[in-house]
């Protein structure tokens, strides 16, 4: 099979300053926001990523247009949306077009789409989805593979969600802006993308208070209009490349950062003794010598990112001494550690704790990336290798990010992106 993989030189120091792209995870649902409206939304700061040409394809399948207008910019529109059914093989393609749900069912009283694909990382269910629409009055029915969600109006009640679903909190958010009456989303997710989603659906007229915090409540209203909004800055690319430099023994300054965002790496780096100067939209990382070994939990924010796990775990097999990783988000997301060991990694894995004997030299081979994060983890084990590596399947890195080999080599990596026959591995 003719596929595309990563060649990368391990050995290089990364070197210089990077400017951070918009966050995926949040122009993602802020493009689904657009079909709240038949007016234009202008998105600014959009990654260019395989994830926003799924959401596009998704959207024009419904009826609604996203163009790029240029650098980074998209116009969206939904006036003449003619379908409620998103088609199974784009849905099935990644995870966040599901949340074209919440909006097509509060706006036209009809959305269906099957559960979402994704990366493999774990069980992810969509349960706090359906419940919340259902707790909104909407009759949930099952057709084949796909869910159907109909209402004649969405009323505003209490909901509490099982889990603080990411997404699930942006689909009933959404669902809720058009709503009659209040809904108080209980356990709500506090990523900083539900943040900046609901800054954007509060710019197209909706009232939503306490995003951010465990407990959003949202305001009916009859109707939303168009805005222009801009992305936040993608904290998982700048913490992947915070930890590039970190593990190449590199200097790297990141712009365009909200250091806040990132609070958690910044802290675990700093107690592995690497120096980290956060210093307002600028992010400096100086690796130098052996960290310390430290220990991690990823959580749902404010804890440890676990879309940085991997890579974290990847530093740490350079650290001196003994490190613990305890994954609490998803049940498979130390899977990438069997890659690992391909290139000398010393890791043993017991149900969602793994235990990093370091330091390890690491040795460049053939490898797959996995998911999106795992890839990236992957990538930067090359870099700290000695010899080649050679990454397969970086399809999915390219859901996630955009020209991370380019931006690699700004900073003086050995990374080529190659067109042939996938390595057997
Ligand atoms: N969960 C439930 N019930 C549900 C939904 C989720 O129990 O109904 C559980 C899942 O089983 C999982 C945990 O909740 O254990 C986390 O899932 P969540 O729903 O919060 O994740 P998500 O919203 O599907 C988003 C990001 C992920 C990121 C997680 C956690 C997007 C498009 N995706 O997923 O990003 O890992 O939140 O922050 O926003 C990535 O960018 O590589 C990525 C995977």
């Amino acid at each position: 099979m003719v596929s595309e993989f990563f060649v990368v030189e391990g050995g290089n120091r990364l070197h210089g300053e990077l400017r951070i792209c918009g966050a995926k995870n949040a122009a993602l649902p802020a493009i689904a926001a657009s079909l709240l409206t038949a007016d234009d939304c202008i998105i600014e700061n959009v990654p260019r990523i395989e994830d926003v040409g799924i959401m596009g394809e998704v959207l024009s399948s419904l009826g609604a247009t996203m163009e790029w207008l240029g650098e980074g910019r998209l116009r969206l529109n939904a006036r003449s949306v003619r379908s409620f059914t998103a088609p199974s093989e784009l849905i099935i393609k990644n995870r966040a077009s599901f949340m074209v749900m919440g909006p097509l069912l509060t706006r036209f009283g009809e959305a269906a789409a099957c559960p979402p694909g994704g990366d493999i990382i774990g069980q992810r269910p969509i349960d706090v989805h359906l419940v919340g629409f259902a707790a909104l009055g909407a009759d949930i029915s099952r057709q084949k593979e796909k869910y159907i969600a109909r209402a004649d109006h969405l009323c505003g009640c209490k909901i509490f969600m099982d889990y603080p679903s990411h997404i699930g909190t942006e689909n009933l958010m959404m669902a809720a802006t058009l709503a009659k009456g209040t809904t108080i989303i209980k356990n709500a997710s506090s990523e900083p993308e539900v943040v900046d989603l609901a800054s954007m659906l509060n710019k197209m007229g909706a009232r939503i208070s306490g995003a951010g915090t465990n407990t959003v409540t949202i305001e009916g209203v009859e109707e939303l209009h168009g805005t222009t909004h801009r992305i936040i800055p993608d904290r998982l690319e700048a913490g992947t490349f915070a930890l590039a430099a970190a593990i190449t023994d590199g200097e790297v300054t990141l712009h365009d950062v909200e250091c806040g965002h990132l609070d958690s790496l910044i802290w675990k780096l700093s107690e592995a003794k690497v120096e980290v100067e956060a210093e307002g939209d600028r992010l400096t990382v100086r690796g130098g010598g052996k960290p310390d070994p430290v220990n991690v939990q990823a959580l749902p924010y404010p804890g440890f990112a676990t879309d940085l796990q991997a890579a974290f775990g990847v530093f740490l097999t350079q650290a001196n001494g003994v490190s613990v990783i305890h994954e609490r988000v998803y049940d498979s997301r130390l899977l990438y550690v069997t890659e690992l060991r391909k290139m000398g990694a010393r890791i043993e894995v017991s149900g969602q704790t793994a235990v990093i004997i370091g330091p390890a030299p690491l040795h460049g081979t053939m490898v797959r990336a996995l998911d999106v994060r795992s890839g990236a983890a992957l990538a930067l084990a090359g870099l700290a290798a000695s010899g080649t590596t050679e990454i397969a399947d970086i399809y999915h890195l390219d859901r996630g990010y955009e020209d991370i080999e380019v931006k690699l080599q700004s900073l003086g990596a050995q990374i080529e992106r190659v067109r042939g026959s996938v390595p057997a591995v």
